[in-house]
């Protein structure tokens, strides 16, 4: 027997203007897109924007339904709108802003299980790592330099031959 940890290192910023204008941009586009969540249930907006590598940006937000498991997540309707128009042009990073409706608090919040999973999907087929920009309603941003941090030991198509 052999122990192994897994570890991963964050970029912290208490505010926006901390990042290069790039980024700046990014979350900016993240921030619009949570402008049209759809939350009437949960009241949590979520708006994502993922940048291409030919440079194209596609956004996405939660889209809630009455039927609650028929609802989904900002950031799955941004990475399969982004499959879907521009398949097979890799992913450079994606911008999440989240917070409830009317607050100005809350620290940022990393992708649910489910989003991690989707994200690596795409992570692992490009083989290039996807940067990840977490903004919360507090304006604190958390970069991650790739999602397969956040999903040690992920289930990949490399197990299906
Ligand atoms: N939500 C997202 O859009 N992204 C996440 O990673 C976590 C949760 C949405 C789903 C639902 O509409 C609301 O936030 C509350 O869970």
């Amino acid at each position: 027997m052999h122990k192994k940890r897994y570890t991963f290192e964050t970029e912290e910023f208490d505010r926006l203007e901390d990042l290069p204008q790039k980024e700046q941009d990014l979350l900016k586009k993240a921030s619009e897109a949570r402008e049209h969540a759809y939350a009437p249930y949960s009241k949590f907006k979520v708006g994502a924007a993922v940048l291409l590598e030919n440079q194209e940006v596609v956004i996405g937000s939660n889209q809630e339904n009455a039927s609650f498991p028929s609802g989904l997540c900002a950031e799955r309707v941004a990475v399969f709108q982004a499959g879907a128009r521009f398949p097979g042009v890799a992913i450079q990073s994606i911008a999440i802003v989240a917070a409830l409706e009317k607050s100005s608090s809350g620290n940022p919040a990393a992708p649910c299980g489910n989003c991690r999973q989707s994200i690596f999907e795409y992570e692992n087929k490009q083989n290039k790592p996807i940067t990840m920009l977490l903004m919360g309603g507090n304006g604190r941003v958390i970069k991650c330099k790739a999602i397969a941090d956040l999903l040690p030991l992920a289930f990949g198509s490399d197990f299906l031959g």
